[in-house]
């Protein structure tokens, strides 16, 4: 990433760096791990952990948080209490109020507040002008729906030590509040679930006064400090101040104008083995413990949005976006916890049975999860979400922090994207490629060498002299250019953008309250602060088609560094003592700050001109809760190695379980250059990611998958083309996660909670709704896979209809030469294709739908869906869309189509698509599984609106391990109309 940075963009000066470079460049091997913090370097993470080896270790330990007698009063399904914290043997004390909410959606929401700091009562050192409050704006940027308090919510018992409450649909959950010390249980169904603080180690940092110490006192402390190991662990030691008042790392130091201020909380999932969630992370959906042991992390998960470049593999390290929610899960049931909190966070994980030490084996007790939360600053603020079904969590969680927003339907094509195209007529000669190969795609893309000299907003005049005659050859096939615009504005004379951007004040400060200048690709630059509505506002001026000139209708944005990636600052960031608006530090805002901007970019793309209103697209590297209302992400810088092809899979499943669906991971590596064989698997799988975009390094060799030679062009063609027919499967799966927050892609815990075998299982998943289980090949030389089958359905093999033979709760193997993707449809399953290869999604708008039914064991019912709306405007929100549900029914002998969701003709009136969309027909109905009594059959009824005719079909009966099909052919019904098709 740093070659770029001293790259002129003179067009000669540039051909002969790169051809430079590419003689001299080694791709470096791994991050440098040593740039990021561990755990001991992090002072809070280091001081919450010795707290909890501490606890942990002593027999006696108790926690120090009680709810104050007499303090807590229940209303309106809200408990609210003073819990105070005991800070010294003398029995002082610090008021801690706490909210419970009991939510209607059945969801419990508990936050802790310091009452000093809540009031302003504390003084801030070095003279800073930052915020005296914990941070308690994150539910402004994240939380949109789902906190009506539950009115029925009510106190079942209540005596001087606790208090129980009942609450959630048909009350079937209940919280029990301990007094003394302070702690939670959570019960579904009479068992608890989740336990607040049962290992006592909550810990609330309050604000203390820094008393400069003489040097006779830090001597002594210094022999306090040099106990032998066992005291360490057992004696309540003094608190090691040493990271209290500042901090430094790698040079940089942080003036932490508050002093310590953490908060962390111990969660228990008892009874649950498996805990997923909490991305971005490159390590196995199930999460691994953290403390050691065999095959076990030392460190614990981060979430601290970072520019980690070529990032290392099964690790717990921090990567580009942080989304801080975790599901549990056993047999059964799955619950879950959000732990709303921006800052710089940790989470140790540790497994084990016994409730209070994980170490304590109980032989009868179940397995258990422990988990401990541990974040820099802000509110103690934590949602408990009780299930019991992975899918309640991801509507649950949805409720909160909203769904994927609906994208276009081109954004779910393919996206050819690489560093850079480097001039217009490039971009150009590649479009014409595509076509002359037959590649279909729907996106080319232009990295930050576009720009004249990494000046956003700008083309470079030399290099892309001609945008709009680019653009518009790019819409002549219904294609789009989406270019980059980084949050780092180049702080240089005669730049209208960065002149603004000082003149109004709206960049982000340093610590003394001055414009911060720090340095990134262009050089020196300073920071639009997207936290602030006046910048926001001023961002969106910047995108109008007047002020970006060269961009049209079809240009949409790419927002990558936004971490904020800071090359010169700690850990590749911004200090922490940065101040933003309201000033608030860097520190408490950090993990949000990627999504502030993606969202500042969002909104400035809808009022580009005034009438014209498209979902925009923007494609961000940061992201946090909430971001997947504002676009799609991928995952940063990797290689071109099979281990990062191989860790795609679990991260973006990871991802969809984690309410972010729009997912997907740089095709081809971009690090470096993949074998062919390594490009044409990777096209492959990245055929399944919901976000499918191919990009490479600037020192990469070109990779345009017609580059690659045969056989490799045309089996990268045929995956490309798999993805384009199946779009109509993939828009309605998008459909649902914008509906209900369920993922796009679902590994085998979400679709078969009951089936243990498939809980670590995190190389294959289920496409949508319909039936499709892909397990693409991740690995060299590989021409056959195992594929696990989680109940005891029919599968038959996606290409051939073959009965693939299978047996519930075990592998089967097949083979997958390199031009096969191990693709199955499972029975009782009906999905949509467009079957005509065309050059872009646009292309394929008005063609005709191919409905593919497959019959399932007990050879009766098949059913799925199709959504389907004019693929940009907002009108689907005024219901101008189609909604099909397709029934298979083998004892009535008929297919039936009829509107998903009851409406009738008369509940919509029909705009102009759906008018157009009169002309859109089911061409094609391939039923594979088809009953042997078809055979000799020719004809099928056809009613639909009114009328009767009939259609042809021919039955292929079973052959060596190959399922009968039937397909009918020219079937002349209207896809948005009723219909039912008899083979009576
Ligand atoms: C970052 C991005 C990468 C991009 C490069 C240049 O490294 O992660 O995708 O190509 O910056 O903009």
């Amino acid at each position: 990433m740093l070659v770029s940075g001293s790259l002129s963009t003179s067009w000669t000066a540039y051909l002969g760096l790169l051809s430079a470079l590419s003689a001299t460049f080694v791709p470096s091997v791994a991050v440098k791990e040593h740039d990021f913090k561990k755990c001991h370097q992090s002072g809070f993470c280091a001081r919450n952990r010795a707290f909890a080896d501490h606890a942990l270790a002593t027999t006696s330990w108790q926690s120090p948080y009680n709810i104050a007698p007499e303090s807590g009063s229940f209303k309106d399904g809200q408990y609210q209490a003073t819990i105070l914290k005991t800070i010294n043997d003398k029995g002082e004390t610090v008021r801690l109020p706490i909210t419970i909410s009991f939510l209607e959606s059945g969801t419990a929401r508990v936050t802790v507040d310091e009452e000093k700091r809540q009031k302003g009562e504390i003084e801030l050192r070095h003279n800073s002008k930052a915020r005296k409050e914990r941070y308690n704006e994150a539910e402004q940027w994240v939380i949109v729906g789902g906190l009506t308090l539950d009115k029925a919510a009510k106190v079942d018992y209540e005596d001087k030590t606790q208090v129980t409450v009942k609450f959630g649909p048909s009350s079937e959950f209940e919280a029990t509040i301990s007094f003394s010390p302070f702690s939670i249980d959570f019960k579904r169904d009479g068992h608890t679930h989740v336990k607040l603080n049962d290992q006592g180690l909550l810990n609330i940092e309050h604000w203390r006064p820094k008393i400069e110490k003489t040097e006779s006192a830090a001597s002594e402390e210094t022999k306090e400090g040099e106990t032998k190991e066992q005291d360490k662990k057992e004696k309540p030691k003094k608190e090691d101040e040493s990271t209290w008042w500042d901090e430094t790392f790698g040079g940089n130091t942080d003036s932490k104008p508050r002093g310590p201020e953490s908060v962390a909380l111990d969660i228990s999932f008892v009874g649950y083995e498996h805990v997923y969630g909490i991305p971005s992370h490159a390590g196995p959906l199930s999460l691994k413990q953290t403390r050691g042991g065999d095959g076990n992390y030392q460190e614990p998960y981060r979430m601290y949005n970072a520019d980690v470049f070529e990032y290392i593999l099964d690790s717990p390290m921090t990567l580009y976006g942080s989304i801080p929610f975790m599901q549990a899960h056993s047999k059964d049931s799955s619950v879950g916890v959000f732990w709303l909190n921006a800052a710089e966070t940790w989470v140790d994980i540790t497994k084990g049975k016994g409730s209070k030490n994980p170490l304590a084996l109980g032989t009868k007790a179940k397995t258990s999860t422990h988990t401990h939360w541990i974040s820099e600053s802000g509110l103690l603020d934590v949602f408990v979400l009780l299930g019991p079904t992975p899918k309640d969590l991801t509507a649950r969680y949805g409720e909160l922090t909203g769904t994927t927003a609906m994208p276009q339907e081109f954004a779910l094509g393919y996206h050819q994207c690489r560093w850079n195209y480097v001039s217009d007529e490039d971009v150009r000669d590649v479009d014409r490629k595509m076509d002359k190969f037959k590649m279909p795609y729907d996106v080319i893309w232009l990295d930050i060498e576009y720009t004249d000299e990494k000046k956003y907003f700008t083309f470079d005049k030399h290099t892309f002299p001609d945008p709009i005659g680019m653009g518009k050859q790019l819409d002549s096939h219904g294609r789009k250019l989406v270019t980059i615009i980084d949050p780092h504005i180049k702080n240089v004379d005669n730049y209208p953008v960065v002149a603004e951007l000082k003149s109004k004040d709206l960049g982000v400060k340093n610590k003394e309250g001055n414009l911060f200048e720090g340095w990134c690709w262009p050089g020196s630059s300073h920071w639009i602060d997207a936290f602030s509505p006046a910048a926001r506002e001023w961002w969106a001026s910047l995108f109008k088609y007047d002020s970006f000139k060269g961009t049209m209708e079809n240009t949409w944005i790419w927002n990558d560094m936004n971490e904020p990636s800071v090359f010169n600052g700690p850990e590749t960031t911004m200090p922490k003592d940065n101040l933003h608006f309201g000033n608030w530090e860097h520190r408490d805002v950090h993990n949000l700050n990627g999504m502030t901007f993606q969202n500042a970019t969002y909104h400035a793309l809808t009022s580009r001109k005034p009438g014209e209103l498209r979902r925009p697209f923007v494609l961000t590297r940061a992201f946090f809760a909430g971001s997947q209302r504002v676009g799609a992400m991928w995952t940063g810088d990797n290689q071109a190695a099979w281990d990062h092809l191989e860790a795609s899979i679990p991260m973006v499943l990871s991802q969809g379980i984690s309410g972010f669906p729009f997912a997907g991971a740089d095709v081809g590596g971009f690090f470096g250059n993949p074998e062919k064989e390594l490009l044409t698997r990777w096209y492959q799988t990245g055929a399944f990611y919901p976000f499918f975009r191919g990009h490479a390094h600037i020192d990469a060799r070109r990779r345009e998958p017609y580059l690659a030679g045969e056989p490799y062009t045309t089996i990268i063609g045929a995956a490309l083309r798999l993805r384009y027919s199946l779009l109509p499967s993939w828009y309605t799966a998008f459909r649902q996660a914008h509906v209900d927050g369920t993922p796009i892609i679902k590994p085998m815990f979400y679709t078969h909670p009951s089936e243990e075998g498939g809980f670590a299982i995190d190389d294959q998943f289920f496409v949508g709704n319909t039936g499709l289980l892909a397990k693409p090949i991740t690995q060299k030389d590989r021409v056959e896979v195992d594929i696990w089958i989680p109940d005891s359905e029919v599968y038959y093999d996606y290409f051939t209809y073959e009965v693939v033979p299978t047996s519930k709760g075990k592998s089967v193997t097949l083979d997958a030469p390199l031009e096969k993707i191990p693709l199955l449809m499972r029975g009782g399953h009906i999905l949509a294709r467009r079957d005509i290869p065309r050059r872009s999604s646009a292309l394929m708008k008005w063609d005709d739908y191919t409905l593919v039914v497959t019959v399932g064991r007990d050879g009766k019912l098949a059913e799925g869906d199709l959504y389907v709306d004019d693929g940009e405007s907002f009108d689907y929100q005024a219901g101008q869309y189609i909604h099909r549900r397709f029934v298979f029914d083998a004892a009535g002998k008929s297919i039936v189509s009829v509107d998903a969701e009851g409406r009738s003709a008369k509940d919509v009136q029909e705009g102009e698509w759906m008018k157009k969309m009169r002309q859109v027909g089911v061409d094609k109905i391939v039923i594979v599984g088809a009953p042997a009594a078809w055979a000799g059959k020719r004809e099928v009824t056809v009613e639909s609106e009114g009328k009767t005719w009939s259609a042809k079909m021919e039955f292929t009966p079973a052959m060596k391990g190959r399922g009968a099909f039937a397909v009918v052919k020219k079937l002349g019904v209207r896809i948005g109309a009723d219909w039912k098709i008899s083979f009576a």
